[in-house]
């Protein structure tokens, strides 16, 4: 294959996935490298196209409770409520697996990851099909999440056989995730969906185990949504010094001073509008090949928190 096709034809797209080939999909998180959840050869071929290691367990998507019954058992007492508050939504839950979900897709662990999104296009493609789709991010492993089709086509040209262009992501951050597989509702991944909003609904403080270094989603790696330039982070009130090549990002409106080498995440300081601007910021800045690139984190507080846990994996330095 010389050019993977862009365009917005469901048909085409479900055509290909029923043909046990792999698709880009629009979610309203990210874009997702989708196939055939019950295809283990598929599934395959996701890793591979991703170079991801078959350590890291795929998210599998649906978009009708009723079809969930044949791949999860979903008896967690609180699921039904998050269910009902944030699905379709930013919102994946781990819950025990049956046997018609390979073990490739969870990379042998006893429990798989289902998320419904809420983007209409992804959802007339799952209404399409009679299978879930399994989706990692549409990323090669360790790089910045895509949250617009030519993102997709920039890094995987040629590769994936076909990009389903659903524009750019409403939300722009991954999937919160949470685990159901044990007693109490814990966050593995920080995400879309804010952990205000989780605990009001549970009515408890789920336990957030996000840690990079024993990570309980084996995808939260140290190193990850990186772009290829040094990303250095700074508080609100810090002073940096910085060289003419490079760049510098804040987190709203800093100052008067006009410089292409100055950027907003959001000019006015809105954590939606940041988590939003995010990775495509972080692209095109990458591929400007700056000197650095020093990144103003964000509020701890709402999506921040999520935004400041993506700034901490790109800013992590394996060498030091
Ligand atoms: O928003 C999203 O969730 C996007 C869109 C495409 O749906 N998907 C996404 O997938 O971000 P991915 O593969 O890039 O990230 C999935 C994360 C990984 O960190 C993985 O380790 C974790 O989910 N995960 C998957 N299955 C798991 C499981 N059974 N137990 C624990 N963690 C799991
Ligand atoms: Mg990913």
């Amino acid at each position: 294959m010389n050019e993977s096709p862009v365009g917005t034809s469901i048909e085409t797209a479900a055509k290909l996935l029923c043909e046990n080939k792999i698709v880009a999909i629009p979610t309203e998180t990210v874009y997702g490298l989708a196939g055939n959840a019950c295809q283990a050869r598929v599934c395959a071929g996701i890793f591979e196209m991703k170079n991801r290691p078959h350590f890291d367990p795929l998210i599998i998507h649906l978009n009708e409770l009723i079809k969930a019954s044949d791949y999860v058992h979903f008896s967690h007492p609180d699921f039904q409520k998050l269910y009902e508050r944030f699905s379709p939504g930013p919102i994946t839950y781990v819950l025990p697996k049956k046997d018609s979900i390979p073990d490739i897709v969870t990379a042998g662990l006893p429990n798989v990851a289902l998320r419904f999104p809420s983007h209409p296009l992804c959802r007339d493609l799952l209404d399409k099909i009679d299978f879930p789709l399994a989706a990692p991010s549409a990323n090669p492993f360790q790089y910045i999440s895509p949250t617009r089709a030519e993102h997709v086509k920039n890094q995987l040209n040629g590769k994936v056989d076909y990009i389903l262009d659903g524009g750019p992501c409403r939300l722009g951050l991954e999937s919160t995730i949470v685990d159901l597989s044990g007693e109490k509702a814990v966050v593995l991944r920080l995400g879309s969906l804010d952990i205000e909003s989780l605990h009001d609904c549970l009515k408890y403080e789920p336990e957030i185990r996000t840690s990079s270094s024993q990570p309980s989603a084996p995808g939260q790696i140290e190193r990850h949504y990186a772009p290829g330039s040094q990303v250095l982070l700074f508080e609100s009130d810090e002073e940096i010094t910085v060289e003419a090549n490079d760049f510098v990002v804040y987190f709203k409106r800093h100052s008067e001073k006009k410089s292409s080498n100055i950027l907003y995440l959001s000019e006015d300081g809105e954590l939606l509008e940041a988590a939003n601007s995010l990775f495509h910021l972080m692209r095109e800045v990458d591929a400007l090949r700056p000197g650095r690139i020093f990144i103003q984190r964000a509020p701890e507080r709402g999506l921040g928190r999520a935004i400041n846990d993506r700034l901490k994996r790109a800013a992590h330095n394996p060498l030091g």
